[in-house]
């Protein structure tokens, strides 16, 4: 019987909760061809060197898998053009900068700081809802309404529509699981939600066209620097990526966070009596456990000859960044979660001219809300080790997170 493609292989309930040595067995040969065509890439520098090469396309209209069947979300869905994530340079380039610069830009370092206070009164206040509880699911009454919240915030949304964005961002997520149907199907599942969601984000603009706020989409709408303004069209499809991406990830980051200071418990106190130890310790989780496993959304423009074989012009690519991340020859002893390690150079945000654009907010999110969490909950212990996983192999994270507690 043919060996299961690597997907397969990954979201075998065997090796979900530890796909790490699976990536070790792949990285014996850096670039391998899978039963589909797919390259999957898995050793640290060859993932860096196609993340940097002008060669390699995010565009999906450059898969050739799609040409007869344009993928409805990204190509083409009435009123949503594509987004940065999904376009090359040039147009990569200036939506990008269009969608930072409001802010002056958004998602620096210091309009984030801005943030923290407001991220950690929602963190608190989730918190105090555990009261009379010994028990909690980190990830529902937790971790999932908090980068919510986060992204509301930016755009605008009014408050009492958190919970339909909730709704939405579960939707479009399940949809980018491998499992649940050929690219194309699942394509058009989650272009239904998307439609909601942009005639949705459709009236937000309008309104924020009407009443500009101290929010992204009123920044975007009333710039006036270069290549300004953003269409419409353009800044919808913008809302709704930053939905998309800055969800289930942060959300992922902070559920894997918790599992691993459980896991090590010399880590959680001393996180608990220094809170600042959370900055190197973000970092060392994006490595250690990221929630961004790998990236398909490639494509070759090229002939790349790559980690001892050559990748032909027009191949879909799998850039595993969790396998990269566990890289002996980047990382020394890759296995230990080490909070303090030096150069820590990971690929948890991506690297290149996709890098992460909103890095500084998650960071800010995971940062404020771990040592919030194991400062207030009174001795937590896990009651599932592992917990029970999302069955997406490229987002990965718990469903829930079940942890006993004896107070907050
Ligand atoms: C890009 C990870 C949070 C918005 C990326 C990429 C990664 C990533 C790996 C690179 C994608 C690629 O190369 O194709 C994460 C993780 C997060 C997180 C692990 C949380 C822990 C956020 C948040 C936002 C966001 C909070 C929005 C507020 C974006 C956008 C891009 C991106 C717009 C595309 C950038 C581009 O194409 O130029 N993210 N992300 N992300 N992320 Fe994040």
């Amino acid at each position: 019987m043919a060996q299961p493609s690597i997907f397969d292989q990954i979201l075998d309930p065997a090796n979900r909760a530890n796909p790490y040595p699976l990536y070790a067995e792949l990285r014996e040969t850096p670039v391998t061809r899978q039963p589909d065509g797919t390259y999957v890439i898995s050793t640290y520098d060859e993932i860096v060197a196609l993340l940097h090469d002008p060669r390699v396309s995010s565009d999906p209209r450059c898969h050739p898998e799609l040409a007869d069947a344009p993928p409805a979300l990204e190509a083409g869905l009435p009123g949503l053009p594509l987004t940065f994530i999904n376009l090359d340079p040039p147009e990569h380039d200036r939506l990008r900068e269009l969608a930072m610069r409001p802010f002056g830009p958004p998602c620096t370092p210091g309009r984030v700081e801005g943030m923290r206070t407001w991220l950690a009164e929602v963190a608190n206040e989730l918190i105090d809802d555990f009261a009379g509880k010994n028990r909690v699911d980190l990830v529902d009454d937790f971790a999932y309404p908090l980068p919510v919240t986060a992204i509301c915030r930016l755009l605008g949304v009014p408050r009492e529509d958190e919970r339909r964005f909730h709704h939405w961002a579960d939707a479009i997520v399940a949809n980018l699981d491998p499992t649940t149907g050929t690219f194309a199907e699942r394509q058009h599942r989650r272009a239904r939600v998307e439609v909601e969601l942009g005639e949705y984000l459709n009236g937000l603009v309008e309104a924020h066209a009407r009443r500009p706020g101290d929010d992204l989409i009123s920044g975007m709408l009333t710039d006036t620097g270069p290549h300004a303004p953003m269409s419409r069209a353009d800044l919808v499809s913008t809302a709704v990526l930053l939905l998309v991406a800055g969800h289930e990830t942060t959300v992922n980051l902070i559920a894997n966070g918790m599992l691993t200071l459980l896991r090590h418990p010399e880590v959680l106190s001393r996180l608990r009596d220094e809170p600042d130890l959370a900055i190197p310790l973000v970092e060392e989780l994006l490595r250690y456990e990221p929630p961004v496993q790998m990236r398909t959304n490639r494509s070759t423009l090229a002939d790349i000859p790559i980690g001892g074989t050559t990748i032909p012009k027009g191949s879909p690519l799998a850039l595993m960044l969790a396998a990269g991340d566990r890289d002996p020859a980047r990382f020394p002893d890759p296995d230990r979660f080490d909070p303090d390690r030096a150069g820590n150079a990971h690929l948890g945000f991506g690297s290149g001219i996709h890098y992460c654009y909103g890095a500084p907010l998650a960071r800010v999110e995971a940062q404020v809300a771990l040592p919030l969490l194991v400062r207030r909950l009174q001795n937590p212990r896990l009651v599932a080790d592992p917990p029970p996983y999302r069955p997406n192999a490229e987002l990965r994270g718990p469903r829930h997170l079940l942890v006993d507690f004896d107070t907050v």
